[in-house]
């Protein structure tokens, strides 16, 4: 447990002080499984807080598992401060993570900038932005200015109809290497953090061997720093055939806590995910 830094300005310490990014940095050097999970409302948040989840990303996969849409690419900004307000409001420890949706910042750094200083003033601690090496000269303006930045490369899903799917990414040797490169950039450029989704588990080993930075695994295999799911395929919630990395925790649990904290321990040793959730 990181110790708790004192605020300036005479404020009370918080009395449980959020898991940071240094602390993140610290658990990966030491091997400890970092265990992610999306929420998007209170209730949820302290459920996945009393599990032991140590960070919680506010994903805009909630345009598809909240709003019913076929993807994340209709979520607004509005949308995802106000779901990150109230996931902020139901927990204390968990670093809170917020997705900055399609449209947001792809385009000019300064609108970026006003995407991430608005996810902050909603009280999330770091904004995640999907794409590589081109987002790089972005993350360093965010970084620059005290926007603390979560990576995200591999399969992208606000790229899905440019990359004609939601597919696994990284098959080939070129674009493996590809991938190697966007890590990197991003790493250099000040990402803290880097979410990396649907690549085959020897990539997704590779790049945790070399990005310098905590990567944390959807569908990249159990080698990574640590692991997310969308927490409603974590409960089986979802209906239909699940995604090959997805594992339902609530089987052979009888309340949603017991079932998130059976996330948090097989994330922490390891056993998730296993070989029949690999790529
Ligand atoms: O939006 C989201 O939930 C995500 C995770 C799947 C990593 O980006």
């Amino acid at each position: 447990m990181a110790t708790p830094s004192t605020p300036p300005y005479g404020a009370p310490a918080p009395r449980a002080p959020r898991v940071s990014a240094t602390e993140l940095a610290t658990m990966s050097a030491q091997g400890r499984r970092i265990a992610m999970l999306t929420a998007y409302d209170a209730s949820f948040a302290g459920v996945a807080e009393r599990a032991g989840v140590d960070v919680l990303l506010v994903g805009d996969s909630l345009g598809m598992v909240v709003q019913g849409h076929a993807t994340t690419l209709p979520v607004t900004l509005e949308q995802m401060l106000y779901h990150t307000r109230c996931v902020v409001a139901g927990c204390s420890r968990p670093m809170v993570i917020a997705d900055l949706p399609f449209g947001t910042f792809q385009g000019r750094a300064d609108d970026a900038y006003a995407a991430g200083v608005a996810a902050l003033q909603a009280g999330a601690q770091m904004v995640k932005v999907e794409g590589g090496a081109w987002m790089a000269p972005t993350v360093e303006y965010l970084v620059r200015r005290g926007v603390p930045v979560c990576g995200h490369v591999g399969l992208t899903p606000q790229s899905v109809h440019a990359l004609g799917g939601f597919r696994v990414q990284g098959k080939t040797d070129a674009a493996a290497q590809a991938l190697l490169a966007d890590a990197g950039a991003l790493a250099a450029a000040g990402c803290a953090l880097l979410v990396v989704e649907c690549v085959p588990r020897a990539l997704g080993a590779r790049l945790t061997a070399e990005a310098g930075i905590p990567v944390i695994g959807i569908g990249a295999g159990p080698d990574c720093s640590g692991q997310v799911l969308v927490v409603y395929d974590a409960l089986g919630i979802q209906p239909g055939r699940p995604a090959r990395f997805v594992r339902n925790f609530l089987t052979g649990h009888d309340a949603i806590e017991a079932a998130l904290a059976a996330y948090v321990a097989a994330v922490r040793d390891g056993s998730f995910p296993g070989p029949e959730h690999c790529f």
